[in-house]
This record gives structure tokens, C-alpha cells and sequence, in this order.
């Protein structure tokens, strides 16, 4: 849809993406995407189903076997696998500890990535994740890469009592071959490690600005 926008926030684990664009979108009435959900819907299919995240011809197979189905509700990217919403799950560690795997899995990516470019005909969005302004609308103006130290986003991620890994996911995710981890061409590049999150939202507002988004857009914030 031409009159439809795609604001695209790429970066690392931890760096503040989802808060971001979670805040952003509300205050523009926009649709927000947490593609990381769907990646890790794959990554808590493959432990339901017995499936070695390692074995790539395996989680292929299990991809024509689960029906993933994407939505929206309160404006929000919702997720499905075979009709259950994992939910909290999401986010467990057996998941953090695999979901880097299923990811670089070219025939998992073709999947999610036809799927989050849909959520252009339901409205603007936000869309948050690894590769969504080098692939997914890689010809969007509205390209956000948001950064933040090493120490910063463990400390971070400690703060909400996760067990993760940021660093060793960061680093599968921007070595792997397919759509790795990488600031997008034309992308602005924000470092979060000082900033409070509104600060970085209003610092994503002025992009969109600059780079000429729509005025009744713009008007809500
Ligand atoms: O929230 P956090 O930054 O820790 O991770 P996430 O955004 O939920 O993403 C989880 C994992 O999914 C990442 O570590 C990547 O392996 C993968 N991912 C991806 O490959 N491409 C995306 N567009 C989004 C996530
Ligand atoms: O999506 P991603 O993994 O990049 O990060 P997140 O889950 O949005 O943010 C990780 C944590 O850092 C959250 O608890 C945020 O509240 C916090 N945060 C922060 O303290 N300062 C920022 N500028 C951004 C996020």
C-alpha cells in the first residue's frame, strides 16, 4: 500500500527495540511488530515438537507440519502456533538458548519475512527486529538502528531478572549468512547507552521528520 509507512528499528539484544517501538507506535497510532516473536515462536515450536533447532532440514520440515499464523490485537503483533499463543514462554530460556539457530535458517526466514511485509496492508507500522531495514522494507526512509554498549545491555537485561546471553546471540546473529545483524544502508544510527527511553523515542521522531513522514502521521505525536 503506497499510502501505508514502515518505520523499521533494527539493532542488537537488549538495545532498547521493542520499548522503543512499542512507545513509538502508540503515540502514533501505528501498528507495532516484534518480528523477535516470531523467530522465537519457531525456536518454542521446534522444543514442543522434539525438533533439533540444530538440524535445518528438520525445522524445515517442521515448518509444512505447525501452522504459524500472525496478527494484530490493541495494535500489537501477535503470534500463533497451531492456534496457541506461547505467550510468556516467548521468552524462556530454552528459548534465548536456541532461537539464534532456527533464525539463521534461510527457509524460516523467507516464511516470516512474506509475513511481515503483510502487516503493510493492515496499516503503518513500526517493525522491530534484525533485518527489517536491510530486507524486509529495505527501501523505507524511516530506518532506525538503535545501539547501546555490551555492558549496558547486560545490565539491562539483568534488570529484568532474564537469563540471557545477549552477547553470544549478537554474535551468531551478525555472523550468520542469511540477513545477519547489520546497520541497513541509509539507516540513522541512535546510541541508547545514556539515554532514557524517551529520549530515544523523541530522537526517532525527529527522523521520521526530517525524512518527510506524513503530517497526519507526525500530528499525533
Ligand atoms: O529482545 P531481544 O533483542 O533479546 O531478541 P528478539 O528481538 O526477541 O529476537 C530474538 C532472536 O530472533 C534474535 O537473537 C535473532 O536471532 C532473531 N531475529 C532475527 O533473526 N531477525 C529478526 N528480524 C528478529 C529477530
Ligand atoms: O527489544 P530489545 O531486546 O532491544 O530491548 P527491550 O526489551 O526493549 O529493552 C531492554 C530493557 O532495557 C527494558 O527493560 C527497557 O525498559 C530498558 N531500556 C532502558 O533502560 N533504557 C533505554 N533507553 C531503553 C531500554
Amino acid at each position: 500500500c503506497a499510502e501505508h509507512i514502515a518505520v523499521a528499528i533494527d539493532g542488537p539484544a537488549a538495545s532498547g527495540k521493542s520499548t522503543v517501538a512499542k512507545t513509538l507506535a502508540k503515540r502514533l497510532g501505528l501498528i507495532m511488530v516484534n518480528t523477535g516473536a516470531m523467530y522465537r515462536a519457531v525456536a518454542w515450536a521446534t522444543i514442543q515438537k522434539g525438533v533439533n533447532p540444530a538440524e535445518a532440514s528438520d525445522v524445515v520440515k517442521m515448518l509444512g507440519e505447525v501452522e504459524f499464523r500472525c496478527g494484530v490485537e490493541n495494535n500489537l503483533s501477535t503470534v500463533l502456533v497451531d492456534g496457541v499463543d506461547p505467550g510468556e514462554e516467548l521468552r524462556q530460556d530454552a528459548v534465548n538458548g536456541r532461537v539464534s539457530k532456527v533464525a539463521a535458517i534461510p527457509e524460516v526466514r523467507d516464511l516470516l519475512v512474506r509475513m511481515q511485509r503483510e502487516y503493510l496492508q493492515l496499516g503503518s507500522v513500526v517493525m522491530e527486529g534484525r533485518d527489517i531495514g536491510s530486507v524486509v522494507f529495505p527501501h523505507t526512509p524511516f530506518k532506525m538502528y538503535i545501539d547501546a554498549s555490551e555492558e549496558v545491555r547486560r545490565k539491562r537485561r539483568e534488570a529484568e531478572g532474564i537469563i540471557d546471553d545477549p552477547a553470544a546471540r549478537d554474535k551468531e546473529d551478525s555472523n550468520r549468512k542469511s540477513s545477519p545483524l547489520v546497520v541497513a544502508e541509509g539507516a540513522v544510527v541512535i546510541d541508547s547507552s545514556e539515554m532514557g527511553i524517551e529520549e530515544v523515542v523523541e530522537a526517532a521522531l525527529e527522523v521520521l521528520k526530517e525524512r518527510g513522514a506524513p503530517q497526519e502521521i507526525l500530528a499525533k505525536a
